[in-house]
Protein backbone atom coordinates (compact mmCIF):
# COMPACT_ATOMS: atom_id res chain seq x y z
CA UNK A 1 0.00 0.00 0.00
CA UNK A 2 3.08 2.40 0.72
CA UNK A 3 3.52 5.45 -1.44
CA UNK A 4 -0.06 4.38 -3.82
CA UNK A 5 -3.24 6.07 -4.54
CA UNK A 6 -6.93 4.23 -3.22
CA UNK A 7 -9.24 5.85 -5.02
CA UNK A 8 -13.80 5.31 -4.37
CA UNK A 9 -15.26 3.71 -1.89
CA UNK A 10 -12.52 1.40 -0.20
CA UNK A 11 -10.46 4.19 0.09
CA UNK A 12 -11.40 4.78 3.70
CA UNK A 13 -11.27 1.35 5.04
CA UNK A 14 -7.80 0.90 3.24
CA UNK A 15 -7.19 3.92 5.58
CA UNK A 16 -7.98 1.78 8.55
CA UNK A 17 -5.94 -0.99 7.58
CA UNK A 18 -2.89 1.33 7.83
CA UNK A 19 -3.47 3.28 10.62
CA UNK A 20 -4.21 0.05 13.03
CA UNK A 21 -1.05 -1.71 12.07
CA UNK A 22 0.87 -2.19 15.25
CA UNK A 23 4.10 -0.33 13.80
CA UNK A 24 2.01 3.01 14.02
CA UNK A 25 2.56 4.44 17.52
CA UNK A 26 0.09 7.03 17.22
CA UNK A 27 -2.27 8.76 14.53
CA UNK A 28 -2.41 12.79 14.26
CA UNK A 29 -5.23 14.39 12.59
CA UNK A 30 -4.98 17.72 10.48
CA UNK A 31 -8.03 19.79 9.53
CA UNK A 32 -9.01 22.97 9.22
CA UNK A 33 -12.31 24.26 10.63
CA UNK A 34 -14.32 24.05 7.52
CA UNK A 35 -12.99 20.15 7.44
CA UNK A 36 -13.49 19.44 11.25
CA UNK A 37 -17.23 20.37 10.73
CA UNK A 38 -17.69 18.32 7.52
CA UNK A 39 -15.87 16.28 6.59
CA UNK A 40 -14.48 14.36 9.82
CA UNK A 41 -17.52 12.51 10.68
CA UNK A 42 -17.05 10.51 7.57
CA UNK A 43 -13.48 9.91 8.51
CA UNK A 44 -13.62 9.05 11.89
CA UNK A 45 -15.59 5.46 12.22
CA UNK A 46 -11.99 4.70 10.03
CA UNK A 47 -9.68 6.20 12.79
CA UNK A 48 -8.43 4.66 16.00
CA UNK A 49 -9.89 5.58 19.05
CA UNK A 50 -7.45 7.23 20.53
CA UNK A 51 -6.47 9.67 17.57
CA UNK A 52 -5.18 13.24 18.27
CA UNK A 53 -6.73 16.34 16.38
CA UNK A 54 -5.11 19.27 15.25
CA UNK A 55 -7.33 21.85 13.96
CA UNK A 56 -6.28 24.52 11.90
CA UNK A 57 -8.04 27.88 11.16
CA UNK A 58 -9.50 27.57 7.20
CA UNK A 59 -8.33 29.79 4.14
CA UNK A 60 -5.18 30.50 2.44
CA UNK A 61 -3.85 32.81 4.85
CA UNK A 62 -3.47 29.88 7.63
CA UNK A 63 -0.99 28.03 5.01
CA UNK A 64 1.63 29.79 7.41
CA UNK A 65 4.53 28.68 9.44
CA UNK A 66 2.29 29.93 12.29
CA UNK A 67 -0.56 26.97 11.19
CA UNK A 68 2.77 24.46 11.16
CA UNK A 69 3.96 25.88 14.51
CA UNK A 70 0.49 24.29 15.88
CA UNK A 71 0.91 21.02 14.04
CA UNK A 72 4.73 20.86 15.74
CA UNK A 73 3.55 22.11 18.91
CA UNK A 74 0.89 19.53 19.63
CA UNK A 75 3.23 16.50 18.12
CA UNK A 76 5.71 17.45 20.46
CA UNK A 77 3.39 18.18 23.03
CA UNK A 78 1.75 14.42 22.73
CA UNK A 79 5.69 13.23 22.15
CA UNK A 80 4.92 11.65 18.58
CA UNK A 81 7.89 9.87 17.57
CA UNK A 82 8.88 8.49 14.74
CA UNK A 83 6.58 5.90 14.37
CA UNK A 84 3.72 7.92 14.43
CA UNK A 85 1.41 8.59 11.39
CA UNK A 86 0.13 12.55 9.95
CA UNK A 87 -3.41 11.94 8.45
CA UNK A 88 -4.26 15.40 6.02
CA UNK A 89 -7.87 16.05 5.89
CA UNK A 90 -8.79 18.57 3.96
CA UNK A 91 -7.91 20.61 0.80
CA UNK A 92 -4.67 21.60 -1.01
CA UNK A 93 -4.15 24.00 1.93
CA UNK A 94 -4.53 21.30 4.76
CA UNK A 95 -2.50 18.23 2.63
CA UNK A 96 0.31 20.65 1.58
CA UNK A 97 0.57 22.22 4.78
CA UNK A 98 0.37 18.94 7.16
CA UNK A 99 2.82 16.85 4.63
CA UNK A 100 5.49 19.92 4.64
CA UNK A 101 4.92 19.82 9.19
CA UNK A 102 5.51 16.15 8.90
CA UNK A 103 8.48 16.30 6.69
CA UNK A 104 10.34 18.37 9.09
CA UNK A 105 8.64 17.00 12.22
CA UNK A 106 12.12 14.96 13.41
CA UNK A 107 13.41 14.94 10.04
CA UNK A 108 10.48 12.99 8.85
CA UNK A 109 7.43 11.31 10.08
CA UNK A 110 4.81 9.38 7.43
CA UNK A 111 1.75 11.11 6.26
CA UNK A 112 -1.62 9.97 4.53
CA UNK A 113 -3.20 12.64 2.55
CA UNK A 114 -7.49 12.44 2.45
CA UNK A 115 -7.67 14.74 0.21
CA UNK A 116 -11.54 16.34 0.48
CA UNK A 117 -11.89 18.59 -2.45
CA UNK A 118 -11.51 17.72 -6.06
CA UNK A 119 -8.69 20.00 -6.13
CA UNK A 120 -6.49 18.10 -3.85
CA UNK A 121 -7.99 14.95 -4.92
CA UNK A 122 -7.02 15.34 -8.62
CA UNK A 123 -3.64 17.43 -8.24
CA UNK A 124 -2.15 18.90 -4.86
CA UNK A 125 -2.16 15.44 -2.99
CA UNK A 126 -0.65 13.73 -5.76
CA UNK A 127 2.90 13.96 -6.52
CA UNK A 128 4.64 14.98 -2.92
CA UNK A 129 4.70 18.68 -3.32
CA UNK A 130 4.35 20.37 0.30
CA UNK A 131 5.12 23.27 1.63
CA UNK A 132 3.85 26.64 2.75
CA UNK A 133 3.38 30.33 1.69
CA UNK A 134 5.58 32.72 2.94
CA UNK A 135 5.81 36.78 3.05
CA UNK A 136 2.69 37.16 0.51
CA UNK A 137 4.50 34.56 -1.63
CA UNK A 138 2.67 31.17 -2.59
CA UNK A 139 4.70 27.79 -1.91
CA UNK A 140 7.26 29.87 -1.05
CA UNK A 141 8.99 27.41 1.44
CA UNK A 142 8.25 23.42 0.98
CA UNK A 143 9.76 19.84 -0.10
CA UNK A 144 9.00 17.42 -1.95
CA UNK A 145 7.99 14.64 0.12
CA UNK A 146 6.02 11.57 -0.92
CA UNK A 147 3.44 10.85 1.27
CA UNK A 148 2.87 6.75 2.28
CA UNK A 149 -0.23 6.25 0.42
CA UNK A 150 -3.25 9.01 -0.81
CA UNK A 151 -6.97 7.81 0.27
CA UNK A 152 -9.44 9.86 -2.08
CA UNK A 153 -13.37 8.99 -1.23
CA UNK A 154 -15.66 11.14 -3.70
CA UNK A 155 -18.27 11.91 -1.10
CA UNK A 156 -16.27 14.49 0.05
CA UNK A 157 -17.16 16.15 -2.82
CA UNK A 158 -20.64 17.06 -1.37
CA UNK A 159 -19.60 19.22 1.23
CA UNK A 160 -18.31 21.34 -0.81
CA UNK A 161 -19.48 24.61 -2.76
CA UNK A 162 -20.35 23.86 -6.37
CA UNK A 163 -17.88 26.62 -6.69
CA UNK A 164 -14.68 25.04 -4.84
CA UNK A 165 -15.79 21.71 -7.26
CA UNK A 166 -15.31 23.99 -10.57
CA UNK A 167 -12.17 25.32 -9.03
CA UNK A 168 -10.94 21.59 -9.05
CA UNK A 169 -11.76 21.12 -12.96
CA UNK A 170 -9.98 23.33 -14.33
CA UNK A 171 -7.09 21.20 -12.75
CA UNK A 172 -8.75 17.96 -14.53
CA UNK A 173 -8.76 20.46 -17.70
CA UNK A 174 -5.37 21.19 -17.78
CA UNK A 175 -4.14 17.37 -17.84
CA UNK A 176 -6.51 16.92 -20.55
CA UNK A 177 -4.57 19.82 -22.55
CA UNK A 178 -1.27 18.76 -21.92
CA UNK A 179 -1.87 15.36 -22.19
CA UNK A 180 -4.89 13.75 -23.32
CA UNK A 181 -7.06 15.20 -26.13
CA UNK A 182 -9.26 12.31 -26.32
CA UNK A 183 -10.77 12.90 -22.80
CA UNK A 184 -10.73 16.74 -23.70
CA UNK A 185 -12.81 16.59 -26.88
CA UNK A 186 -14.95 14.02 -25.18
CA UNK A 187 -15.35 16.04 -21.99
CA UNK A 188 -15.87 19.18 -23.45
CA UNK A 189 -19.37 17.97 -25.19
CA UNK A 190 -20.41 15.98 -22.09
CA UNK A 191 -20.49 19.48 -19.75
CA UNK A 192 -18.86 19.22 -16.88
CA UNK A 193 -21.16 18.62 -14.62
CA UNK A 194 -21.53 15.00 -12.93
CA UNK A 195 -22.88 12.83 -10.06
CA UNK A 196 -19.86 10.48 -10.27
CA UNK A 197 -16.80 12.22 -10.05
CA UNK A 198 -14.45 8.75 -9.07
CA UNK A 199 -14.20 8.06 -13.14
CA UNK A 200 -12.74 11.27 -14.14
CA UNK A 201 -10.48 11.61 -10.90
CA UNK A 202 -9.39 8.13 -11.34
CA UNK A 203 -8.34 9.46 -15.32
CA UNK A 204 -6.81 12.73 -14.33
CA UNK A 205 -4.77 10.90 -11.40
CA UNK A 206 -3.47 8.40 -13.35
CA UNK A 207 -2.68 10.91 -16.04
CA UNK A 208 -0.49 13.02 -13.22
CA UNK A 209 1.05 9.75 -11.73
CA UNK A 210 2.52 9.30 -14.89
CA UNK A 211 4.40 12.66 -15.45
CA UNK A 212 5.36 12.72 -11.62
CA UNK A 213 7.20 9.13 -11.95
CA UNK A 214 8.93 10.22 -14.63
CA UNK A 215 9.89 13.34 -13.54
CA UNK A 216 9.66 13.52 -9.20
CA UNK A 217 11.73 16.82 -8.87
CA UNK A 218 10.28 18.75 -11.53
CA UNK A 219 13.46 18.71 -13.96
CA UNK A 220 11.08 18.32 -16.85
CA UNK A 221 8.36 17.04 -17.69
CA UNK A 222 6.60 17.55 -14.57
CA UNK A 223 6.74 21.08 -15.31
CA UNK A 224 4.04 20.24 -18.03
CA UNK A 225 1.90 20.25 -15.27
CA UNK A 226 2.69 24.27 -15.21
CA UNK A 227 0.54 25.07 -18.04
CA UNK A 228 -1.88 27.82 -17.10
CA UNK A 229 -0.49 28.24 -13.99
CA UNK A 230 2.18 30.82 -14.87
CA UNK A 231 -0.73 33.59 -15.91
CA UNK A 232 -3.29 31.98 -13.08
CA UNK A 233 -0.55 32.53 -10.14
CA UNK A 234 0.06 35.87 -11.21
CA UNK A 235 -3.67 36.75 -11.48
CA UNK A 236 -4.42 35.02 -8.39
CA UNK A 237 -1.30 36.83 -6.20
CA UNK A 238 -2.08 39.42 -7.67
CA UNK A 239 -5.82 40.13 -7.10
CA UNK A 240 -5.22 38.98 -3.57
CA UNK A 241 -1.72 41.08 -2.62
CA UNK A 242 -2.35 44.31 -4.80
CA UNK A 243 -5.80 43.96 -5.17
CA UNK A 244 -7.60 42.76 -1.74
CA UNK A 245 -9.98 40.36 -4.54
CA UNK A 246 -9.94 36.79 -4.32
CA UNK A 247 -10.42 34.43 -6.84
CA UNK A 248 -9.88 30.91 -5.93
CA UNK A 249 -6.86 29.03 -7.68
CA UNK A 250 -8.92 27.04 -10.03
CA UNK A 251 -10.81 30.27 -11.40
CA UNK A 252 -7.19 32.03 -12.01
CA UNK A 253 -5.82 28.92 -13.15
CA UNK A 254 -8.87 28.57 -16.06
CA UNK A 255 -8.02 32.33 -16.91
CA UNK A 256 -4.42 31.18 -17.11
CA UNK A 257 -5.16 28.39 -19.50
CA UNK A 258 -7.19 30.66 -21.60
CA UNK A 259 -3.90 33.40 -21.79
CA UNK A 260 -1.52 30.48 -22.06
CA UNK A 261 -3.10 28.70 -25.12
CA UNK A 262 -3.40 32.11 -26.85
CA UNK A 263 0.60 32.63 -25.81
CA UNK A 264 0.89 28.67 -27.73
CA UNK A 265 -1.20 30.50 -30.82
CA UNK A 266 1.58 33.52 -31.30
CA UNK A 267 4.27 31.22 -30.65
CA UNK A 268 3.03 29.35 -33.90
CA UNK A 269 2.31 25.96 -31.96
CA UNK A 270 -1.59 25.83 -31.73
CA UNK A 271 -3.90 26.55 -34.42
CA UNK A 272 -6.94 29.49 -33.92
CA UNK A 273 -9.26 26.46 -34.24
CA UNK A 274 -7.84 25.11 -31.35
CA UNK A 275 -7.59 28.15 -29.14
CA UNK A 276 -11.12 28.53 -29.58
CA UNK A 277 -12.30 25.18 -28.77
CA UNK A 278 -10.05 25.68 -25.47
CA UNK A 279 -12.14 29.52 -24.95
CA UNK A 280 -15.61 27.98 -25.43
CA UNK A 281 -15.33 25.25 -22.84
CA UNK A 282 -13.04 27.28 -20.54
CA UNK A 283 -16.15 30.10 -20.41
CA UNK A 284 -19.50 26.96 -20.67
CA UNK A 285 -17.30 26.36 -17.10
CA UNK A 286 -16.01 29.35 -15.31
CA UNK A 287 -16.89 32.72 -15.65
CA UNK A 288 -14.65 35.53 -16.53
CA UNK A 289 -12.47 36.84 -13.94
CA UNK A 290 -13.05 40.76 -13.18
CA UNK A 291 -9.64 42.96 -13.66
CA UNK A 292 -9.37 45.80 -16.08
CA UNK A 293 -7.60 46.91 -19.32
CA UNK A 294 -5.20 49.33 -16.52
CA UNK A 295 -4.14 46.44 -13.89
CA UNK A 296 -2.44 44.02 -17.08
CA UNK A 297 0.71 45.20 -16.92
CA UNK A 298 0.73 44.80 -12.94
CA UNK A 299 -0.01 41.55 -12.97
CA UNK A 300 2.46 39.97 -15.73
CA UNK A 301 4.85 41.42 -13.32
CA UNK A 302 3.71 38.80 -10.67
CA UNK A 303 4.77 36.23 -13.29
CA UNK A 304 8.45 37.13 -12.88
CA UNK A 305 8.13 36.07 -9.19
CA UNK A 306 7.68 32.28 -9.82
CA UNK A 307 10.10 29.84 -8.44
CA UNK A 308 10.47 28.41 -11.41
CA UNK A 309 11.90 30.77 -13.48
CA UNK A 310 15.40 31.49 -13.96
CA UNK A 311 16.71 35.40 -13.67
CA UNK A 312 14.30 37.61 -16.26
CA UNK A 313 12.91 34.45 -18.74
CA UNK A 314 10.11 33.47 -18.08
CA UNK A 315 9.66 29.87 -18.50
CA UNK A 316 6.14 28.64 -19.51
CA UNK A 317 4.27 25.74 -20.58
CA UNK A 318 2.42 25.98 -23.54
CA UNK A 319 0.84 23.70 -25.90
CA UNK A 320 2.08 22.27 -29.32
CA UNK A 321 -1.77 21.13 -30.31
CA UNK A 322 -3.98 20.18 -27.85
CA UNK A 323 -3.03 17.16 -25.49
CA UNK A 324 0.75 17.80 -26.27
CA UNK A 325 2.20 20.63 -23.89
CA UNK A 326 5.46 21.74 -24.04
CA UNK A 327 7.66 23.07 -21.21
CA UNK A 328 10.53 25.67 -21.29
CA UNK A 329 9.02 28.09 -23.75
CA UNK A 330 10.57 31.18 -22.86
CA UNK A 331 7.96 33.92 -22.45
CA UNK A 332 8.35 38.04 -21.94
CA UNK A 333 6.76 40.30 -19.37
CA UNK A 334 5.22 42.20 -22.04
CA UNK A 335 3.34 39.29 -24.00
CA UNK A 336 2.23 37.95 -20.56
CA UNK A 337 0.31 41.41 -20.37
CA UNK A 338 -0.80 40.95 -24.20
CA UNK A 339 -2.38 38.01 -23.37
CA UNK A 340 -4.29 39.21 -20.76
CA UNK A 341 -5.52 41.79 -22.65
CA UNK A 342 -6.96 39.74 -24.88
CA UNK A 343 -8.63 37.83 -22.28
CA UNK A 344 -10.32 40.82 -21.41
CA UNK A 345 -11.02 41.11 -25.12
CA UNK A 346 -12.93 37.76 -24.65
CA UNK A 347 -17.25 37.78 -24.54
CA UNK A 348 -17.36 35.03 -21.78
N1 LIG B 1 0.63 20.94 -9.16
C1 LIG B 1 1.68 20.71 -10.05
C2 LIG B 1 2.61 19.62 -9.60
O1 LIG B 1 2.29 18.86 -8.71
O2 LIG B 1 3.69 19.51 -10.12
Amino acid sequence: MENSVIIGPDALPALAELLYRPAVSRVFVVVDSHTARACLPLLEPHLPANYCLIEIPAGEEYKSLASCEVVWSQLTAQRADRHAVVVNLGGGVVTDLGGFAAALYKRGIRFVQVPTTLLAQVDASVGGKTGIDFQGYKNQLGVFQEPAAVFIEQKFLETLDPRQVKSGYAEVIKHWLIADADAFNTNRRLGWLTDDWTPIIRESVALKQRIVAEDPLEAGPRKLLNFGHTVGHAIESYLLLQAGREALHGEAVAAGLVCESWLSVQHGLLSAEELDKIETFVFSVFDKLSFVLMETAAIAEFALQDKKNAGTTINCTLLEGIGNGVYDQPVTVAEIAESLRYYLRLQS
